[in-house]
């Protein structure tokens, strides 16, 4: 969408993989000083975003109104809170009578709702679509897009209706970003089908739009370091949204640290803003690559039950030629310069991301020369 946000993904925190529905004001205001305070805004994530379960009724006149015992301050001085602290704050609505949570939602509403936003000081909608009438996606989105477009503010305007009408075709007209599949668990199983399903359509992502295959779940569930680096590398280099979703007042320990990468960080933050595409998959493993502004980058990831190692040729994979320097932004360190290619021993379920420098193209084209996807015996 051509507000003028989104020329990066977008980085912040939000409320309901760890919390679902058991938020409120103090919650929030905690968590707004700990994204401060634990050096989350410093590494780039902005957005405070409050997700389900805010809403309270309908006053006379149609507006909507705060649930008066969990936020009984309201959200105006909530994003004031957050605004105070250099940070953006976003809200949750539904293109539905309710919201999955069974809260009020916005069909119908879309214009008084949208002009209360602005009020409020909101940066950031992300709405969803439980409980619609049925009409098409594409319209209901477009009314909120025309309503918040409407009130003058810029709002970083997310589509959440999982996929269901190849948003990808669309989204890029009505929304800064739109998921793609339904929602993700902290599950190594939720994480995997989620990769999966990006395979098609990286080539949709880029500034102002956003594939989003949901926000992130490092540092919840039982995932391992290497998982969680995996997922975190892989959103990353996506160019998905990275919106951190652990209570953030109290970060796991190597959740913080992953999320705190960053060199990952900027891989997702480049310029450029061109998805990473899947060049070869394996039985076991696949590499994933694409352009930076000032470089490359390549994603070693090892889906297996057991270590691999995993050969990236700059040719085939990275359509690139010459002396390459390789460096490894899980080790921090500088790896060599190398003529045709390079390995990487990667452990189970877990990644080497590489970025590649010097060299030149084979071609002019951003894409690698070969699509291989070969399915193998290893
Ligand atoms: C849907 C969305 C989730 C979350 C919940 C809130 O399931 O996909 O991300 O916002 O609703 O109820």
């Amino acid at each position: 969408l051509d507000n003028g946000l989104g020329r990066t993904p977008p980085m912040g925190w939000n409320t309901w993989n760890h919390f679902q529905c058991q938020v409120n004001e103090q919650l929030l205001k905690d968590s707004a000083d700990a994204m401060i305070e634990l050096g989350f805004y410093e590494a780039g994530y902005k957005y405070l975003n409050l997700d389900d379960c805010w809403e309270g009724h309908r006053d006379e006149n149609g507006y909507i109104t705060t649930d008066p015992i969990t936020f009984p301050g309201g959200i105006k001085a909530l994003a004031d809170y957050a605004h105070e602290k250099g940070l953006l704050f976003g809200i949750y609505s539904d293109a539905g009578r309710l919201t999955c949570a069974r809260r009020l939602g916005s069909l119908g509403y879309e214009d008084k709702d949208a002009q209360r936003y602005a009020e409020w000081g909101i940066d950031f909608l992300k709405y969803d679509n439980c409980h619609n009438d049925g009409s098409p996606e594409i319209q209901r989105y477009v009314k909120m897009r025309d309503a918040l477009n409407k009130t003058g503010r810029p709002i970083f305007y997310s589509i959440c209706e999982w996929g269901k009408s190849k948003p990808f075709l669309w989204g890029r007209a009505v929304g800064n970003s739109w998921r793609t599949t339904l929602d993700i668990r902290a599950t190594w199983a939720s994480i995997i089908s989620i990769i999966q399903k990006q395979q098609m359509i990286t080539k949709y992502a880029g500034p102002g739009g956003w594939n989003d295959p949901d926000m992130l779940q490092i540092g919840n569930g039982q995932l391992t370091l290497e998982e969680q680096r995996s997922h975190f590398s892989l959103w990353a280099a996506l160019k998905a949204p990275l919106l951190l979703g652990f209570d953030i007042r109290n970060p796991p320990v190597d959740a913080k640290a992953i999320a705190l990468n960053e060199e990952i960080i900027a891989i997702n933050q480049d310029p450029l803003g061109l998805s990473v595409s899947i060049v070869q998959r394996t039985r076991f493993y696949d590499i994933w690559t694409g352009p930076l502004s000032d470089g490359y980058v390549a994603v070693l990831f090892n889906r297996g039950e057991i270590p691999v190692v995993i050969t990236l040729y700059f040719a085939s994979h990275c359509n690139l030629e010459g002396e390459i320097a390789v460096r490894d932004l899980w080790e921090h360190a500088d790896k060599g310069n190398f003529a045709t290619s390079y390995f990487s021993r990667v452990p189970k379920h877990g990644v080497t991301v590489v970025k590649l420098t010097g060299g030149s193209r084979i071609n002019k084209h951003n894409e690698p020369l070969f699509l291989q996807q070969i399915w193998d015996e290893d």
